[in-house]
């Protein structure tokens, strides 16, 4: 139905039109977690997994900025994820950069976004979280800075956003990654980057805090970064955020994501492979690509753009397609 019927629909509106259309019908089910259950059906044990010290109902999650205010958790889950992130939050709201600032490029499978941290803020976010009835699998909080927050201050934005949503969350998300807001990966070079995980890991509790990485950084850059992360404590990664490198000529600025990235964050998440557990995330469309993942080393895999392209019905297929978790051997 989605490819016949809804997707040509969405696809004749602009972009974040089509998003505020399909999150607003999600969001629908909120008050209905019954019939959310319902629509998800049981969770096959065999593909549960342990990571960070969490159990998940299976390895297939939704990848941030989807659901930036935690609004649809429970239709999301609904359709069959183990995992939802939700954000990128920053401590007070803002409403990100001018419209039109999400393009599809639908020739590509990709998709161009410079949103720019839009989002209501951490207290509205806390609100939500706490009303949450229906937990089916782990709910992550993406943390990020406010655009007006001076770099020499960022610790303070990540430590305050840890502050309010480590309590409602299972694992915290620290950032850094993405290309829409000004001078914000610098901050993934170490002294920054230190500081900056240091202040939210004093502030998460017992809370796994994982750190996202650009796929734009130098191979000795991520080697670097992943250094100070298990330095620091962090319990995972994440590979990766959008590239602002184009593999094609297009006019508008901005985060690419979808089929043209798979190459380059499966070459990052190969990378950082056996130094702390990963979520491999970038251009995941079908069961092959998650198979790509699991062999590069993700722990778990997450989709964006291949919902938008596939449809919701990716989310069942690749959660068979990730087959029964590999279990050590008996002892
Ligand atoms: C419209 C859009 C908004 C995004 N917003 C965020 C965000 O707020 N925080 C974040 O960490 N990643 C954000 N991402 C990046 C995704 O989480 C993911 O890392 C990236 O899109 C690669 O996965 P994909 O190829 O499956 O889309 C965004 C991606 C898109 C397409």
């Amino acid at each position: 139905m989605y490819q016949q019927l809804l997707k040509p629909l969405l696809f004749r509106l602009d972009a974040e039109a089509a998003h505020h259309l399909g999150l607003g019908a999600l969001s629908l089910l909120e008050g209905s977690p019954g019939l959310a259950r319902a629509l998800r059906g049981p969770d096959d044990p065999a593909h549960a997994t342990t990571v960070f010290g969490l159990t998940f109902p299976n390895r297939i999650g939704l990848a941030a900025g989807l659901d930036k205010n935690a609004e649809a958790m429970v239709g999301l889950f609904a359709l069959g994820f183990g995992f939802v992130e939700v954000g990128t939050v920053t401590p007070r709201p803002q409403p990100g950069n001018d419209r039109p600032r999400l393009f599809r490029v639908p020739e590509h499978g990709a998709l161009l976004n410079r949103m720019g941290f839009n989002n209501l803020g951490a207290h509205a976010m806390a609100s939500r979280l706490s009303e949450l009835e229906w937990r089916p699998g782990p709910i992550g909080v993406n943390l990020g800075k406010n655009k007006d927050t001076p770099n020499e201050r960022a610790h303070d934005d990540y430590a305050l956003g840890a502050r309010l949503l480590a309590g409602l969350c299972d694992y915290l998300v620290v950032n850094l990654s993405s290309p829409n807001t000004p001078g914000l990966r610098a901050l993934q070079e170490p002294e920054a980057l230190r500081r900056i995980l240091q202040a939210t890991r004093a502030e998460a509790g017992a809370r796994p805090v994982l750190l996202k990485i650009a796929p734009d950084l130098e191979d000795e850059a991520v080697d670097a970064a992943v250094e100070v992360a298990v330095a620091e404590g962090a319990a995972g990664l994440i590979a990766t955020n959008t590239t602002v490198k184009r593999p094609f000529i297009h006019p508008e600025a901005g985060g690419l994501s979808g089929r043209p990235l798979l190459q380059r964050s499966t070459e990052v998440l190969a990378r950082v492979r056996g130094r702390l557990p990963t979520i491999g995330v970038g251009g995941v469309f079908g069961p092959d690509d998650v198979q790509l993942k699991l062999k590069a080393g993700a722990s778990l895999v997450q989709i964006y753009s291949g919902l938008i392209y596939q449809g919701p019905r990716l989310v069942k297929e690749l959660v068979s397609a990730t087959g029964p978790t590999p279990r050590p051997p008996p002892r």
